[in-house]
């Protein structure tokens, strides 16, 4: 039987957080041996916000060295970059005239990254949710894993996807299962707990980069906000401590654990011996990941070329799929 089909993304918008690697890269590495996997850098989603040109083209390249360097392997999944494959922006455009501005209006990703300004927001960041859709139908992937924050967008896409075979009387495209993992489905600031961690949060004391040295990750583990009672002893006392539950949440993530089984060491402690812990484990698996990164990174041809390559496979996938919509839309063939 043919393998069931991931697609996921990742916006080359920074450098990968731990939040984006807990929540999703983690995840992307194993599924590589169980399914047909396809893991996109999405840059056309990047300049939904103002980026640099030349910055946005590093980043890209930073982007896919990050995936490699976390044990993406170019054998065993497809890695490209969204703008090499035109089927995403053809796709796209015809989910725009499906979706309805009432589902659009709905999204709590557009209001937080518009904020109060919507007015001067691009209308490509409006309409963004319809092209992540075409992302995933575009290969017919039906399982994607990601971060808490995307399932409100996942379901957006299942709506797309049903009103498209409704509407042109087919079944198409298929229902996508969203794939969240585990206790570090949503990483916070280290700034603040109630604010998810991102790359496109002005202040890098905020988060963990991939690329961060030993250093700066204990410094920023040290600074990390916390609040001043001890540790409980198992986590259920995490209720109504934000910060606490999410430094918590990372230690188990990074020593694939659970938040009671990291308390039976820590309850009772106060934060200095736990964040000395939290920082140790940290190091130690980041760094080989970052230092991975600069080895690829000093021969940028070579990444580029594995994402050429990359890119060529996946169209030859999502090309087919995508002409085929076209023709069931009723688009005259072009030949
Ligand atoms: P992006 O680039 O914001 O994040 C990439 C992945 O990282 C996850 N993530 C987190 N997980 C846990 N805690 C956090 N603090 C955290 N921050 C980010 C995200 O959930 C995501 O899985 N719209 C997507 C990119 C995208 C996509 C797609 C994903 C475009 N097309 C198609 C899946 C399928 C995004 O902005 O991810």
């Amino acid at each position: 039987m043919a393998k069931q089909r991931v697609f996921s993304g990742i916006q080359p918008s920074g450098v990968p957080t731990l939040g984006n690697y807990l929540g999703a890269i983690r995840n992307w590495v194993p599924m590589q041996d169980q399914y047909d996997t396809i893991y996109c850098v999405v840059d056309l989603h990047a300049i939904t916000v103002w980026q640099d040109p030349k910055e946005l083209t590093a980043q890209s390249r930073e982007m896919a060295a990050a995936l490699l360097a976390c044990g993406l392997d170019p054998e065993r999944c497809i890695l490209f970059l969204q703008s090499h494959v035109h089927a995403h922006a053809r796709l796209a455009w015809i989910f725009n005239c499906v979706a309805r501005l009432g589902w659009l209006n709905r999204m709590t990703q557009f209001k937080d990254k518009a904020g109060k300004n919507q007015e001067a927001s691009s209308a490509g960041l409006y309409v963004y949710p319809n092209l992540m859709a075409a992302d995933i139908l575009a290969y017919h992937a039906s399982r994607v894993p990601v971060g808490d924050d995307q399932r409100q967008h996942l379901e957006l896409a299942n709506d797309i996807a049903q009103k498209f075979n409704h509407d042109y009387a087919t079944d198409f495209f298929p229902t996508i299962e969203p794939h969240i993992m585990g206790v570090a489905a949503r990483v916070m600031s280290l700034r603040d707990g109630t604010k998810k961690m991102s790359k496109s949060d002005p202040s890098d004391q905020s988060r963990i980069n991939l690329t961060d040295d030993a250093d700066t990750i204990s410094l920023k583990i040290r600074r990390a906000k916390t609040d001043p009672e001890p540790l409980p002893s198992e986590a259920a006392g995490l209720e109504g401590r934000p910060e606490a539950r999410n430094l918590v949440g990372i230690l188990a993530a990074i020593t694939d654990t659970t938040p009671d089984a990291i308390l039976r060491d820590h309850g009772g402690q106060g934060f200095g011996t736990f964040k000395s812990a939290l920082a140790d484990a940290l190091v130690a698996h980041l760094s080989p990941i970052a230092s991975d990164m600069r080895r690829l990174l000093a021969d940028p041809g070579a990444v580029d070329a594995l994402l050429r390559r990359g890119a060529d496979r996946a169209r030859a996938i999502a090309d087919p799929i995508v002409d085929r919509a076209h023709e069931i839309v009723g688009f005259l063939p072009p030949r």
